[in-house]
C-alpha cells in the first residue's frame, strides 16, 4: 500500500479528516505567531508617537462613526507602487495608540494613513462638504453636515479616560486638561502652548473657519495629523527583523 493510498483511509471518514486538518492548521498557526508574543521588537520604538489630541481622538470618533473605513484604508503597504503614491509605508508603532485600528483593506478612495498635511483645511471643508465640487469624478459622499453639528465636548475626559483604561499612555494631566485642549486646538488666537508641549505636532487652526467648534473642526484636525508624526530622515529599520 502505497502512502497515497493510506491517505484514503483519511479522506474517507469525515471526522478523521477534520481532525487531522485542525491539527495541521494548530501546528501552522502557532508557527507564525507564538514568536509574535516573544519578539521584543515586534512593535520597533519609534521615535515621535504620541497620543491623539482630544480633538483628533474626537475627529476619530466621527471618521468611525461616518464609516470612513468602508471606502478608506489607513495602511500603506510596504510595496513599491504603494510607497510612490502615499509615502513611506506604514509602520505598526504608527497605529499603536489607534483601538480600535484603521487598517483596513478596502480602498474605494486612496488610503489616508499619511494624508495629513496634503490639503488645506479649506479644501478639506470643500471636500467633505461637497467632494465633487473638488473632485468631479468622486463617488465619495457629502458631509456637509458636520458643518452643523457642534461639539461641546462634554465626555472628552471619559472618551480620553477610556483609551486610558486600553493601554494609551494619557497622564493625570492630560486629562485633566482635555476639555481646555480640546477648544484651544480650533482656536488660533488662543493659548495654546501647553496643548502642544502635550501633544508634540498637533495642528492648531481653525480647520472649519466658522466662530464654533463643529464635528467638522474634529475630523479635519484627525485628517491633518494622520502620518505626520514620524521623521522619517531620523527612522532607520531595524535590521535584526
Ligand atoms: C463611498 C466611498 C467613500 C466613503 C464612505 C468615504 N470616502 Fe473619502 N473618498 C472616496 C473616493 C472615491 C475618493 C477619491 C476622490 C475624491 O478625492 O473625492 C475619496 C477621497 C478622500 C480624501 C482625499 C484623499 C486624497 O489623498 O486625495 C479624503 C481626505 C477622504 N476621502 C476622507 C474621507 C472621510 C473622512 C470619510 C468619512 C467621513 C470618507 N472619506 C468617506 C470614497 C469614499
Amino acid at each position: 500500500m502505497s502512502i497515497l493510498s493510506k491517505h484514503t483511509i483519511i479522506e474517507k471518514s469525515p471526522m478523521l479528516l477534520l481532525v487531522g486538518s485542525l491539527l495541521v492548521v494548530s501546528v501552522g498557526g502557532i508557527v507564525e505567531i507564538a514568536p509574535l508574543f516573544y519578539l521584543e521588537n515586534t512593535i520597533e520604538d519609534v521615535e515621535g508617537m504620541r497620543p491623539y489630541s482630544p480633538l483628533e481622538l474626537a475627529g476619530r470618533d466621527v471618521y468611525i462613526r461616518e464609516g470612513c473605513y468602508v471606502c478608506h484604508s489607513q495602511m500603506i503597504r510596504p510595496m513599491r507602487d504603494e510607497v510612490e503614491r502615499y509615502g513611506h509605508y506604514s509602520l505598526a508603532a504608527e497605529s499603536k495608540y489607534d483601538h480600535p485600528h484603521q487598517w483596513g483593506s478596502k480602498r474605494t478612495g486612496p488610503d489616508l494613513a499619511r494624508v495629513g498635511g496634503r490639503y488645506s483645511d479649506a479644501w478639506h471643508v470643500d471636500h467633505f462638504t461637497d467632494p465633487q465640487s473638488v473632485v468631479p469624478e468622486s463617488i465619495m459622499p457629502k458631509y456637509a453636515f458636520l458643518l452643523d453639528a457642534k461639539l461641546d465636548g462634554e465626555h472628552i475626559e471619559d472618551l480620553l479616560s477610556t483609551h486610558r483604561f486600553v493601554g494609551v499612555p494619557y497622564t493625570d494631566e492630560m486629562i485633566a486638561e482635555a476639555r481646555a485642549d480640546f477648544r484651544v486646538q480650533a482656536n488660533p488666537d488662543g493659548d495654546w502652548d501647553a496643548l502642544v508641549e502635550r501633544y508634540p505636532g498637533a495642528v492648531v487652526s481653525n480647520f472649519d473657519g466658522q466662530p464654533d467648534l463643529t464635528e467638522m473642526d474634529a475630523l479635519i484636525a484627525y485628517m491633518q495629523m494622520l502620518g505626520t508624526l514620524v521623521d522619517f530622515s531620523t527612522f532607520t529599520p531595524d535590521a535584526s527583523r
